[in-house]
Parts: C-alpha cells; sequence; structure tokens
C-alpha cells in the first residue's frame, strides 16, 4: 500500500464516495448530496493507495468543544488494516478539545471502543426516517 491522506474536498470523485459508502454498506446519496455535506463539514479525511480512494471520514463541529463523526467508510478490501484508525485518529487529533459523539453501525461499536469512544447512556436523536433507522438496528 502506498497510503496518502488528504485533508480537504479537492479534487475528489464524488461518485467514489457514493460508491464506497455503498460498498460499506452505508447510507449512500447522490455524489453531489456527499459534496455538499463533506464540503460542508468541519473536518475531512481521504484516505488514497496511491489515486485509488480507498477510505474517508467527516466531523461536523463549532471547533471548540462539540463535534459529531459521520460517514467513516473504508473499502470492504482494505478493512482490517488499520485505516479506519487512521482516519478517526486523525479527527481525533485535528479537534484536541472536543467531545467527539457518533452513532456507531450495529456491530461496529467494538472498533470505536479500541479508540477510546465509550457507550452514551443518554444519547438521544430525531431522525428524519426514524421507521428505516429502527429498521437497521439504531434506535429502539
Ligand atoms: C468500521 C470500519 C470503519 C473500521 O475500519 P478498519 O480500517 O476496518 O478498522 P482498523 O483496521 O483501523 O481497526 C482498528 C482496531 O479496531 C478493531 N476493529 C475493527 N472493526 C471492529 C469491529 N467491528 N468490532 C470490534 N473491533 C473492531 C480492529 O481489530 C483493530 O484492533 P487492533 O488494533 O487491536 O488490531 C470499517 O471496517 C468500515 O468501513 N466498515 C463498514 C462501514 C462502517 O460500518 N462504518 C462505520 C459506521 S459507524
Amino acid at each position: 500500500m502506498s497510503l496518502k491522506v488528504q485533508y480537504n474536498c479537492s479534487n475528489i470523485k464524488w461518485d467514489n464516495v457514493a460508491q464506497t459508502l455503498k460498498l460499506a454498506g452505508m447510507a449512500s446519496y447522490a455524489p453531489e448530496i456527499h459534496k455538499k455535506a463533506f464540503e460542508n463539514s468541519h473536518n475531512v479525511v481521504f484516505v488514497f493507495d496511491g489515486e485509488k480512494l480507498i477510505g474517508f471520514g467527516r466531523a461536523i463541529s463549532d471547533g471548540i468543544y462539540q463535534a459529531a463523526l459521520y460517514d467513516l467508510a473504508i473499502l470492504p478490501e482494505y478493512q482490517g488494516r488499520g485505516i479506519g484508525r487512521i482516519i478517526v485518529n486523525t479527527i481525533k487529533n485535528s479537534l484536541p478539545n472536543c467531545n467527539i459523539i457518533l452513532y456507531a453501525a450495529p456491530g461496529k461499536e467494538g472498533f470505536y471502543e479500541k479508540l477510546d469512544f465509550r457507550k452514551m447512556k443518554t444519547g438521544m436523536g430525531l431522525f428524519c426516517n426514524a421507521a428505516n433507522m429502527k429498521n437497521k438496528g439504531f434506535i429502539e
């Protein structure tokens, strides 16, 4: 692997982002939707193997004390090689005094626990499509 990490959205092929999310089993929309979401985020991290986009993540934040992590996805064939850890740690280090919250995909809690995240006792969410979130196992 020839890993390259990018901290901005320049020259990102958004159809690759949509495709990676789909392959990783996450919510995937039209490429321009992801473009807007990443461009409007406080922190973005894209990881390449050579020229190939293999993973990414983003955080929305006030940049001062609160942040939330979204769209962390690694291409299936690159999972389990430490790339998710690099992305989360990069975001964490860029937001040194921030609490960072997220909702883990069901079954992925252990990954975040390895990176020192703790389960929240009182997390609440107001979702646009609550039935869908329930079906996917995110809410009761
Ligand atoms: C979840 C995901 C982001 C993890 O990234 P990754 O690059 O595969 O993980 P890493 O190789 O960096 O793993 C870091 C550590 O977490 C562990 N880990 C990874 N996935 C895990 C899981 N599902 N449960 C428990 N531990 C896990 C690894 O074994 C590793 O531990 P180690 O350092 O002791 O060996 C990635 O697998 C992925 O994209 N999955 C599909 C999409 C997804 O679910 N995204 C998260 C949405 S919340």
